[in-house]
């Protein structure tokens, strides 16, 4: 999140260096930040992983990655200058050995460049690896120097609290939480982070940011992507684990937190957790009016058909594993209380679209004729994540003529035409910031712990009893009917309102119908 400095001399350990992740995000972004000057003139990263491979295969299986997935820079006449502070090592993660050469690898390079660099690990890993290789990191005494050594953990942080607390627990016998950076991409997305600049630099929403103003906020997360060659991780996670657990409780923390008196990474986390620790947890017997879950089956994407989730690879073919869940949680403190908070995320829905919509309360007394209001609605406003970035608020107008009559309008904030730099990938900012050893934008122990207590309830019914109606949404929709109803019996309808001027409105919810 800072990012004006530039980081001190820097050696980054990947773990998983032959992986998709790697390869898409994190390759791409350590280019990005190189093309634009940000990384410091000592660094290397180190790239481990269990095949055979020269550092050429592995610098131009790399630049294959930056060609195609780097927003910004094609490799180009950088890629040279870039592609010589990568190395590759063939490695067994269990292996102490392993480990023991890697220090000495270190250390000859922080010998060559006369400084003490800062050791990145990265483990880039499946989770089964996360353990083994951050106790041969302690066992071999490259944690030792807390002032030097960083590590890096991606999510699925644990598969359910149990689990996270195990891992939670292995991580901090040998690192301080000071050292240890658990991701959570959404985090770094440029439009998350704004959710920050909307509401604390600016005097005027704070007023009416609560529960006397505001009537529900609506989190929706669609992916119109299946899960791909994910299969086998997907089916044993789950939409609920996979995005709401992290992504779409992050976002929500952003929107419900009280102001910070402070930029300052636990100043900001402990607010955040704050909000964790207030929602309302539910009971086992009760999930079943909070929570629903959804299956793809087969169905038609932008003209093209799309497999059930049962016949994709890696998938059990009776799979009772959710795509799609939808939950309504209350955040119980005096800002929120009785407020809904509506949350939902989805594969192979019919678009791809991360927004916030706050709807506010309607006008206390309503004076005008009933003529005048019949497009009148309460005022919206839409936080645009991806893949428009922006903000709308919807307010109402006079349509102009000789009677009155009321018509919703829009005041628009588009990235797009507000800026001509391109915004950051969310993987340049939390690399960058890993390397300024700034932990804003990384989960704290706390938090995960909370975000785990919070949604295990649900977990474990969904687990003990299987659905008996999956699938129960054709690819390319908008989920279950369910999903309809849990805020459907609130009086509230799922929104989407496109941040676009000249863009027609688009269905909103559900099943391809034109809404408000
Ligand atoms: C990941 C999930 O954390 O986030 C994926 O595991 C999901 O299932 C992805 O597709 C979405 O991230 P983004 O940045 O592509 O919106």
């Amino acid at each position: 999140m800072e990012s004006a400095r530039q980081p001190d001399p820097c050696i980054l350990i990947v773990f998983g260096a032959g992986g998709d992740l790697t390869w898409r995000k994190i390759v791409p972004a350590l280019f990005n930040l190189f093309a634009g000057g940000w990384l410091p003139e000592n660094f290397m990263m180190l790239g481990l992983d269990i095949k055979e491979m020269s550092n050429e295969k592995y610098r131009s299986h790399l630049k294959d990655g930056v060609d195609s997935f780097s927003i910004k820079h094609e490799s180009g006449n950088l890629w040279n200058e870039f592609a010589e502070k990568i190395s590759y090592l063939k490695a067994d993660f269990t292996s102490i050995q392993v480990f023991n050469k890697l220090g000495r690898q270190l250390e000859s390079v922080n010998k060559q460049w006369k400084v003490k660099a800062n050791h990145i690990f990265y483990l880039a890993v499946p989770p089964r690896f996360i353990e083994p290789i951050a106790e041969r990191i302690g066992q071999s005494g490259l944690a030792k120097d807390e002032t030097q050594c960083r590590i890096v953990a991606e999510k699925p942080f644990g598969r359910d609290l149990e689990s996270a607390r195990k891992l939670n627990s292995i991580l901090l016998k040998i690192f301080r939480e000071s050292q240890i950076y658990r991701i959570d991409h959404f985090l770094g997305k440029e439009t998350v982070q704004n959710i920050l600049a909307f509401r604390f630099a600016n005097a005027l929403f704070e007023p009416v940011w609560n529960r006397n103003y505001i009537d529900n906020v609506q989190i929706t997360v669609a992916e119109q992507l299946g899960v791909e060659h994910r299969g086998s991780y997907y089916d044993n996670a789950g939409a609920f684990r996979d995005m709401i657990q992290n992504h779409l409780l992050q976002i929500l923390c952003l929107i419900a937190m009280e102001p910070p008196v402070s930029f300052g990474a636990d100043e900001l986390r402990n607010r955040k957790v704050d909000v964790l620790h207030s929602i309302q947890c539910y009971r086992e017997s009760d999930v079943h009016r909070y929570a629903v879950r959804g299956q793809y089956g087969p169905g038609w994407i932008e003209g093209e058909h799309a497999k059930g989730y049962r016949e994709e690879p890696g998938v059990n073919p009776a799979s009772n594993t959710e795509t799609f869940a939808a939950v309504k949680f209350f955040i119980n403190n005096w800002r929120w209380h009785g407020i809904p908070f509506y949350l939902r995320t989805g594969k192979h829905m019919a678009e791809t679209i991360s927004i916030v919509t706050v709807e506010f309360n309607p006008v206390p007394f309503d004076a005008f004729p009933p003529e005048a209001t019949v497009n009148w609605h309460p005022n919206r406003l839409i936080l645009g994540i991806q893949p428009e970035k922006g903000i709308r608020l919807n307010i109402q107008g006079k349509r102009p003529g000789l009677k009155m009559a009321f018509n919703p309008v829009d005041m628009v904030f588009n990235y797009s035409d507000a800026y001509t730099e391109e915004p950051p990938e969310a993987y340049e900012t939390l690399l960058l910031d890993i390397m300024l050893g700034d932990q804003t934008l990384f989960m704290r122990e706390d938090q995960v712990d909370a975000a785990w207590s919070l949604i295990m309830p649900i977990l474990n019914v969904w687990e003990s009893t299987p659905p008996l109606d999956f699938p129960n949404y054709p690819a390319g929709t908008w989920g279950p009917e369910d999903a309809e109803a849990l805020i459907a019996r609130d009086g509230n309808h799922w929104m989407y309102l496109p941040l676009k001027l000249n863009e027609k409105k688009r269905g909103k919810s559900g099943k391809g119908k034109i809404n408000e």
